[in-house]
């Protein structure tokens, strides 16, 4: 458990773990439910939405959690109780049929002026009723709640669970009843240095219940979770595993493709655990070809259908190799907002159009910063064939030497791992961004490098590196040298050279090198303009000084022997409380190709040109065998 004195912004929020961490261990201690193991895809289970508008109370200073002692509250006082005054003398002081409604998935941030910039707790309340068939468990699923969820049902503690952007849910098998039901959330999203990310990020802290909300219901011993994927390096050997959760652990499972003729049955051991392997002749999934196949599995109590590609990825010295061929990642960065409308993106329409704006660049990639997106997003690239890029927002000086950080740190990316991880698109999981060098920092770092490893095999792993420069007879050498490099897969490099470092004409004089015999993805460059904003090449905030220093970037990174990919930033501008200048910025970041408004500036056209170039190439290099180094 937290302890309440860290540094920073927590002073400002002492009180914020206390009520919630004795509830929940009171919770815990009587066996009731707490945050239970993430049930794989769940969009092919019987589901019943809780999505909507929700009644919520706005509570800036905890007064639904703790009393005037900062005490937690248990009594009727307590917002979560729903406690609704018996007779005339009785004092209650909340009320949430008479306290507003935001919508549900959504940031609160964009739904009330009153909240864009709002940091702190919001009560959300849902009623529902349920009849549970019997035989059959039920689950409260959330997509993603930023940032500290405390989930309540029926007035009593359910689990609390923390990270503003991974998935989570409760068992509530017994605790369901036919009518009357009533989900009670506190979520806070006030930022503390142990956290991650930390205080310090540019981008918006949305805060809210920003995913769908589901009710889940299985068989009493139900397929939790499986992994089935081609082995690393193979087309045609498919390897896998699959975990059972409930009394009948032993059990014959059978993975049939039938569109590929192939079905092979298993045994599960007394833990309900299966590890296999077999043949099958299938398409393998690629950008140019994003074949899914229908994986059916079905054992003696529960049946599961997913929609699967399957395809191989690698790397050999500095090439990325996919289903066994050279591979340069046309790629582009992006945040979780929507394309047309202000706020957190969620449904699968905001999918397809963000990634209809990079196809349209000529994209077979895309970077999703700094957090992981939701899974609508993966599954439409998925089905749209571009391949992923993921995160997770160990990002710029977190607490390295803080356990509870770590810990934080290594169940978001567990959480991320297991929802995407029969996801042929998703190929590369980075742990961290632009994170500066320390003893420390490797350590943390290089404990989520083996367990991203060690949980899933068949994917490479890298991190959004800052390199160092020197510079001779007026040209300059960026040097790739980070020791954390040495574990990773692929190595990515965010530089600003043009826009927060030199002048765009010393791109021209700039060249790369590297320590390591391994692949570099130029993860971030760029430059801030607005759109409609017009003047010479040298005028900072112009399109044509971003059109500018894309021609230059482009003409420098195909001078790079072992660069196998770029993810320029940004697609879009979006939204940043670190982007102040008025008329310009006003709390945007202007990186974007495209505007918030949908408008597309000079460079997307820049970059679009260059990526049609390279599409009938796979790798940069071979055009520019001879080009001098
Ligand atoms: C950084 C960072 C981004 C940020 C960008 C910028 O490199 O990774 O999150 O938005 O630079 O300054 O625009």
């Amino acid at each position: 458990m937290k302890t309440l004195y860290g540094t920073g912004a927590r002073m400002a929020n002492p009180l914020r773990y206390l009520t919630v961490a004795a509830t929940m261990l009171v919770a815990a201690s009587q066996g009731r439910a707490q945050v239970s193991p993430l049930i794989q895809n769940l969009g092919a289970r019987s589901t019943t939405s809780l999505d909507g508008q929700w009644q919520t109370i706005v509570d800036p200073y905890d007064v639904g959690a703790f009393d005037y002692r900062g005490q937690p509250l248990k009594n009727s006082a307590a917002f979560y109780k729903n406690f609704k005054p018996q007779s005339k003398t009785d004092w209650v002081e909340y009320d949430f049929d008479t306290s507003g409604h935001l919508n549900v998935p959504g940031d609160w941030n964009t739904q009330r002026e009153s909240l864009l910039l709002y940091e702190g707790s919001v009560w959300y309340k849902r009623s529902f009723d349920y009849a549970k068939a019997p035989k059959r468990r039920l689950f409260l699923h959330f997509g993603a709640a930023n940032y500290l969820a405390s989930v309540y049902l029926n007035g009593e503690a359910l689990g609390q669970h923390e990270g503003g952007f991974t998935p989570f849910d409760f068992e509530i098998t017994d605790r369901v009843r036919p009518e009357g039901n009533f989900v009670i959330l506190r979520v806070n999203n006030a930022r503390a240095k142990e956290d991650v990310p930390t205080v310090n990020t540019d981008w918006w802290n949305y805060g809210g219940i920003t995913r769908p909300v589901t009710l889940v219901e299985v068989p009493e011993t139900f397929i939790q979770d499986y992994s089935i994927q081609f082995e690393k390096g193979s087309t045609r050997q498919i390897k896998g595993w699959l975990q059972l959760n409930g009394p009948e652990l032993h059990q014959n499972i059978t993975i049939g493709i039938p569109e590929a003729h192939a079905s092979k049955t298993f045994a599960t051991d007394d833990t309900g655990r299966v590890e296999f392997s077999f043949t099958a002749d299938l398409q393998p999934w690629s950008p140019e070809n994003p074949k899914l196949y229908a994986v059916e599995i079905s054992g003696a109590t529960d049946r599961v259908v997913d929609r699967i590609g399957f395809r191989s990825i690698s790397v050999q010295g500095t090439d990325i190799l996919l289903n066994g061929k050279t591979l340069f990642l046309r790629g582009i960065s992006i945040h979780e907002e929507a394309p047309t409308r202000p706020g957190r993106a969620w449904s699968v329409d905001d999918a397809r159009t963000l990634l209809g704006w990079a196809k349209e660049l000529g994209c077979n990639f895309v970077r999703l910063a700094h957090y992981p997106h939701g899974e609508a997003m993966v599954r439409t690239a998925d089905e749209m064939g571009i391949l992923v890029w993921e995160e997770v927002p160990v990002y710029w000086t977190i607490q390295w030497e803080n356990p509870d950080t770590l810990r934080n740190a290594k169940n978001q990316l567990n959480e991320l791992i297991t929802r995407d991880h029969n996801r042929a698109a998703l190929i590369i999981y980075s742990v961290a961004n632009e994170t500066p060098i320390s003893d420390a920092r490797n350590r943390f770092l290089s404990q989520l490098i083996q367990q991203a490893h060690a949980s899933d095999p068949t994917r490479l792993v890298s991190a959004a590196l800052q390199a160092s420069e020197t510079e001779e007879g007026g040209r300059f050498t960026i040097h790739i040298n980070d020791p954390i490099a040495n574990e990773l897969d692929v190595m990515g490099n965010n530089e600003y050279i043009g826009w927060y470092v030199r002048r765009i004409a010393d791109l021209d004089v700039t060249d790369w090198a590297s320590k390591y015999d391994k692949p570099l993805i130029m993860s971030e460059f760029g430059a801030d303009a607005l759109f409609g904003d017009h003047g010479d090449a040298q005028t900072r905030w112009t399109e044509e000084y971003q059109e500018s220093l894309y021609v230059h970037q482009i003409a420098m990174l195909r001078r790079i022997p072992f660069l196998r990919g770029t993810t320029p930033w940004i697609l879009k501008d979006f939204r940043s409380p670190r982007r102040t200048l008025p008329g310009i910025e006003d709390y945007f970041n202007r990186k974007g190709l495209v505007s918030n408004r949908g408008e597309k500036k000079k460079a997307f056209f820049v970059l679009q040109e260059f990526y049609r170039e390279l599409q009938n190439t796979r790798r940069l290099a071979d055009q520019y065998e001879n080009s001098p180094r």
